[in-house]
């Protein structure tokens, strides 16, 4: 039996990887420490809270004492770090609170952690894994092989930087001070309870209220999709496989230009229309509720600035050495992200604060070009 700490368990991957994992590993204890920023929603953890073995601490990760307290008084002996600023257009914007939890959290996690774990010059024994992203490698030409684990860094914007930045401290941790620390840096995400700030759930709410689809630049950047329970899958994997001190890449082999995945959310949500009447009543402003074509919503905005243009994986060392491999297809992980979302309007309505139209016209009126 291990006794997890989670932080940003609140979040799109936290959530998803706590359900994960008490599903698989029910006599586990777990503990999720989330600050609940815009981008952590407490309700996301329903049915967990108040149950045996689960609990959830609202503070901040960079309050060192109050994380040490939290592994020391609870005999956490894995801690796995997701707690975040996530959002790449939110870096541009505004890099401060990157750097404060990105840099300066990672770091008061890596301090807390030695403080409980090393005592009288032994480890007791315990794993430090932290959750990346394929970000911190830059940008790829169109002809170049996928990122690995020797591709050199090369961050591009300030979350990439930021990320990197807590990579590196972390692999400090492992070599100066021997701490066992595991690392993965994975492709783009998603599935349900993913903010929809981001290109696929903000594609799907858009489209059902009929506001434009805003594809930035061309509409040709390349991402390399993963369903998140596939990225579950691979944490898991490196935290019961993974050897101290190593880094692991976590894709899906499934690269795409954004505009092509545009389309097809457009599609699969025409189809569902089509087959269901009472999408059209719930959803009036969505143009398949009245026989049009969703794409009339696709709207080409200015780039965002420094857009990376192609992410991609190559996640042999992951399949080899941890027997990683993705389960779910592009197909099955978009038609069940479209139902988790049809399912949860209260969901995500309740993120956006109740007021979703205001804040998606404040968000992403102005970039209209
Ligand atoms: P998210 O933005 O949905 O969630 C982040 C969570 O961290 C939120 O619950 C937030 O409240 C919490 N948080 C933020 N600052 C905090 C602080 N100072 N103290 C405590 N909690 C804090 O992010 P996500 O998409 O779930 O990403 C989780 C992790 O995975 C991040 O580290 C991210 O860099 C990494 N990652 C994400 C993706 C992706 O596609 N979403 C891909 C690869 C790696
Ligand atoms: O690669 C992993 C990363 O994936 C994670 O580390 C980040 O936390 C996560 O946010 C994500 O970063 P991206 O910037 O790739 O994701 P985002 O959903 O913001 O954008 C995906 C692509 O779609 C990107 O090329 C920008 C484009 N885009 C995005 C939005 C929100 C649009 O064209 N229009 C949009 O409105």
């Amino acid at each position: 039996m291990a006794n997890l700490l989670v932080t940003g368990g609140a979040g799109f991957i936290g959530v998803n990887l706590v359900r994960w994992w008490k599903e698989r590993n029910p006599d586990d204890a777990l503990t999720v420490l989330d600050s609940l920023t815009y981008a952590g929603n407490a309700n996301s953890l329903d049915g967990l809270v108040g149950t045996e073995g689960f609990e959830f601490i609202h503070g901040d990760i960079r309050d060192t004492d109050m994380v040490t307290d939290i592994i020391s008084d609870k005999g956490i002996d894995v801690l796995v770090h997701l707690a975040a600023e996530s959002h790449v257009d939110r870096s541009i914007e505004g890099p401060d609170a990157f750097i404060d939890t990105n840099v300066v959290g990672t770091h008061s996690l890596l301090k807390a952690a030695r403080k409980v774990w090393f005592t009288n010059d032994r480890w007791a024994p315990h794993r430090f894994h932290h959750v990346s992203t394929d970000e911190v490698y830059g940008s790829l030409a169109m002809d170049d092989p996928a990122f690995n684990e020797e591709t050199p860094y090369a961050p591009n914007s300030p979350y990439s930087a930021s990320k990197a930045g807590s990579d590196h401290l972390v692999r400090a941790y492992h070599h100066t001070f021997g701490m066992e620390v595991t690392t993965t840096n994975c492709s783009n995400n998603y599935g349900g309870y993913q903010f929809p700030e981001k290109l696929i759930p903000l594609v799907l709410i858009n489209t059902l209220h009929g506001k434009p689809l805003p594809i930035y630049g061309d509409g040709m950047n390349v991402r390399d999709w993963l369903h998140v329970s596939d990225h579950c899958r691979g944490i898991e994997l490196a935290i019961r496989k993974g050897d101290p001190g190593e880094t692991y890449c976590i894709g899906g082999r499934n690269e795409a230009p954004n505009i092509e995945i545009v389309k097809m959310i457009c599609r699969l949500l025409g189809e569902r229309f089509a087959a269901d009447p009472e999408l059209s009543s719930r959803f009036p402003e969505c143009p398949a509720a009245s026989g049009r074509d969703n794409q009339e919503l696709i709207t080409y905005v200015k780039d965002r600035p420094g857009h990376d243009r192609r992410y991609a994986i190559d996640p042999t060392k992951a399949s080899s050495e941890l027997g990683y491999e993705p389960e779910m297809t592009f197909e099955s992980g978009i038609a069940n992200t479209i139902d988790w979302y049809l399912a949860n309007e209260p969901w995500w309505k309740a993120v956006t604060d109740g007021s979703y139209r205001d804040w998606i016209d404040t968000n992403y009126g102005a970039r209209q070009s």
